[in-house]
């Protein structure tokens, strides 16, 4: 079964409700999809001690590379106050998403119109920073 474009951004918003975002109350869901056809959710969680929050975005990738995923073929983020705003990845994520993406992986942004905007990874994040090979 393949997964729809469609199906992975309803898991988006339906992962941006589950997040714990009590300072900012800007919510976001992540949705990707790994090389397996496996989908990994995650949600923005803030924390008292401000700096501690993370990002949607890591924790979909955490749940990925924990179920043993380890290519994200398109990556989906959901954002806003109450409304969809368009939520770019922030540049740390920019790099997260960096690490487990090639130049087939897909970046898409949903905003409350039903549009979404996608980009590629050297859109985002041209000469992202890669450790050389040993
Ligand atoms: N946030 C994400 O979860 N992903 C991003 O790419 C941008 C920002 C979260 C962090 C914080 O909890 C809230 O959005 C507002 O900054």
């Amino acid at each position: 079964m393949t997964v729809s474009d469609a199906q992975l951004i309803e898991t988006a918003k339906r992962a941006r409700l589950r997040a714990y975002a009590r300072y900012s109350g800007y919510r976001v869901g992540c949705a990707l999809l790994d090389e397996r056809g496996e989908i990994h959710i995650g949600c923005n969680v803030e924390n008292g001690t401000y700096p501690l929050g993370s990002c949607a975005e890591a924790g979909a990738i955490a749940a990925m590379a924990v179920a043993g995923g380890r290519r994200i073929q398109t990556i989906v983020v959901a954002g806003g106050f109450d409304e969809l705003n368009t939520c770019t990845p922030c540049g740390g994520c920019r790099q997260r998403i960096a690490e487990f993406a090639d130049e087939t992986t897909r970046i898409l942004m949903i905003d409350d119109s039903g549009d979404w905007a996608e980009y590629s990874l050297a859109e985002l994040l041209p000469m992202s920073f890669r450790l050389p090979p040993d």
